[in-house]
């Protein structure tokens, strides 16, 4: 969603600012704008579109000297992309400029009184309001900007991630944050402020994560001065060294983000179980499991929260515990756990699964969950992410960077991560026989490099994808620990070839989305030799007998599905739990082809953010 990046120092803030919103564009965005202080007075551009239109705008219209300056990418929440609803915001007196990623929900009676009080406003946004409130609050009380701020965020509901600066006070930026994030890079007498490490790392890897309800004034030649917003404590800016490097956000000869991801999966699961998984010594080490064993050994249930793709991958991992470990799983969307008045007890242990570590719903689950006793886990894949710190313990995936807005690599680090839980558990717990553990650890280990296998599928599915780019709907069916991975493949299509696409357990088909298959309809169908093979065999000669367009995903030497099929995309045979690691690679690559050739903008696909920080 909204991406913000700030700069003070002795460097031009101009190119960092735009090159990081540039980095920042995969968060997802409609318009986009910057603020410069030019020695005098602030400058500001700002324009519906992407960041290379602002560029040319700003370069034609306004000086681009000064070592001051913020900048934003907005995902529209409150008024349509246009020029005036885009960031930054001023102030009426021209004083203050604002940038924000989040919802100020309590806005329009805030406007009311501001209003009442011969405020004036251009846009229909929100943040327009927050910072004439902040405006407001400064002239009345006749306090510094910092105290401002801190008085206006108590008076506002709603989150936030704010930067903001005051043309008589041009050697200072104050931040805040609640809900959507913000770090700031600590380099030599200068200070770099942006949603995520990724505009800042080329320049510094120090960097101070804000917490919930904090808010810092960044002064040059200063100390970060950090503070909490509701009781004015003093907090200790806790500077992290980073290990992001600058490679890891960049290409690297892909012409896209998404197939850069998806081809680095083998490394990404062998980074996510690596120091974990000893196969020698039959061993598992997870400090955060071991640290709190008792909580999971004596957890009546896991209950798994998260959206979108984790959520597919924790229904993946409830299949894996259930099966694994015997204990009773329950996947929950976030954004409905958070507000059904769920049973939550002291004996359940809740897992959060969250690529980027921000998103809102689950962050709310996590926070409800944690209110009424649960023990909570989180799996992310952002190292300092909200969830991450929020969470009583966790394990990261080592995917590195996910930028392109289709998740893929997290996808599969997920399921490697939750699998080394559940084996552990089931091992912990002696409710799996030694010898299918130890044959289980073997195969884990040997999964990367049957990855690169199943990616050799490539020029076949890019065929494929030729031959169906212009189906308006597709099917997705898969049974067992596949229906997952036929749900994550529809969502994939979906969200960046703008095609309609369903999954369905295939069993399913026959009470309802037979009706829709004709000749016309591709139905992709993951049949691998295990797990339910023979079902799924008779689930495609009904389809056959309707016409459909069969696409199988089949387990290497496959004869049988070969003679029913349209076509047949083989994966390596594996232990059937760990399959959905490969039938979902073929997936993701036809998506990612059939977007390409429609045209569309994989990486930044319409009406997507990368991460969802508003519910
Ligand atoms: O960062 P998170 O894993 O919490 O994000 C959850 C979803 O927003 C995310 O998986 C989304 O569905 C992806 N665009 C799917 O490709």
């Amino acid at each position: 969603m909204c991406g913000i990046v700030g700069y003070i120092g002795h460097r031009d803030a101009y190119p960092i600012i735009i090159k990081g919103l540039q980095r920042l564009e995969y968060r997802g965005y409609d318009s986009a704008g910057i603020a410069l202080f030019d020695g005098s007075d602030i400058n500001l551009s700002k324009t519906k579109g992407k960041v290379e239109h602002l560029k040319k705008k700003a370069e034609e219209s306004m000086s681009l000297k000064g070592g001051l300056g913020i900048g934003h990418t907005r995902w529209a929440t409150h008024g349509i992309p246009n020029d005036e609803n885009s960031h930054p915001h001023i102030s009426n007196s021209g004083d203050l400029v604002i940038v924000h990623n989040g919802i100020i929900e309590n806005y329009e009676s805030i406007k009311k009184e501001l209003t009442k009080r011969g405020y004036n406003f251009h846009s229909d946004t929100d943040t327009e309001v927050l910072v004439n409130l902040i405006e407001e609050v400064k002239k009345k009380e006749d306090v510094k900007l910092g105290h401002a701020v801190q008085i206006a965020l108590s008076e506002v509901v709603g989150a936030y991630a704010i930067a903001i600066i005051d043309r008589n006070k041009p050697d200072e930026i104050v931040v805040a944050k609640l809900g959507s994030p913000l770090a700031i890079g600590v380099g030599e007498n200068e200070f770099f402020i942006a949603s995520d490490a990724s505009p800042f790392i080329e320049y510094t890897n120090n960097a101070v994560y804000l917490a919930d309800e904090e808010m810092a004034i960044v002064r040059l030649g200063k100390e970060i001065k950090l503070r909490k917003i509701k009781d004015d404590a003093i907090a200790y800016p806790n500077i992290m060294e980073l290990k992001l490097n600058i490679e890891e956000i960049e290409k690297g000869g892909y012409d896209h983000f998404m197939l850069k991801e998806i081809y680095e999966q083998p490394r990404a699961i062998l980074d996510t179980y690596r120091g974990r998984l000893n196969v020698d010594q039959g061993l598992i080490k997870m400090a955060g499991i071991d640290d709190n064993l008792e909580r999971f050994m004596n957890a009546d249930r896991i209950i798994i929260v998260a959206c979108g793709t984790s959520w597919h991958a924790g229904l993946v991992a409830e299949y894996i515990f259930e099966d694994l470990a015997r204990i009773p799983v329950e996947v929950e969307y976030a954004s409905e756990f958070r507000y059904r008045n769920p049973v939550i007890t002291d004996k359940d242990v809740v897992i959060a699964i969250s690529q980027s570590g921000e998103t809102a719903d689950t962050l709310a689950a996590i926070k409800l969950a944690k209110a009424n006793g649960a023990f909570v886990f989180g799996v992310c894949n952002v190292v300092g992410s909200s969830i991450a710190r929020e969470t009583d313990a966790g394990a990261y995936t080592h995917a590195g960077p996910e930028i392109g807005v289709a998740s893929t690599k997290a996808f599969t680090t997920q399921i490697t991560v939750l699998t080394l839980v559940a084996l552990k558990l089931a091992k912990e717990k002696g409710v799996f026989p030694e010898s299918k553990y130890h044959e289980f650890l073997i195969e884990l280990e040997s999964i990367p490099s049957k990855v690169e296998r199943a990616l050799e599928s490539n020029a076949l599915v890019e065929i494929i994808a030729e031959v169906h780019k212009n189906a308006t709907n597709c099917l997705y069916l898969g049974r067992g620990y596949n229906f997952p991975v036929a749900l994550e493949g529809a969502l994939k299509l979906k969200e960046i070839s703008y095609i309609h696409a369903e999954g369905y357990p295939a069993a399913e088909m026959k009470h309802g989305p037979i009706a829709l298959i004709d000749q016309q309809m591709p139905v992709f169908v993951i049949a691998t030799k295990k797990g339910h093979y023979d079902k799924v065999v008779s689930n495609i000669q009904e389809i056959k007998s309707r016409k459909g367009k069969i696409i199988a995903i089949v387990t290497e030497g496959d004869s049988q599905v070969k003679e029913l099929a349209d076509h047949v995309i083989e994966v390596p045979e594996t232990i059937e739990s760990l399959t959905p690691l490969l039938t979902t690679i073929p997936l993701q690559l036809l998506s990612y082809h059939i977007a390409v050739m429609r045209g569309c903008n994989v990486d930044q696909p319409r009406n997507l953010a990368k991460s969802v920080t508003v519910e």
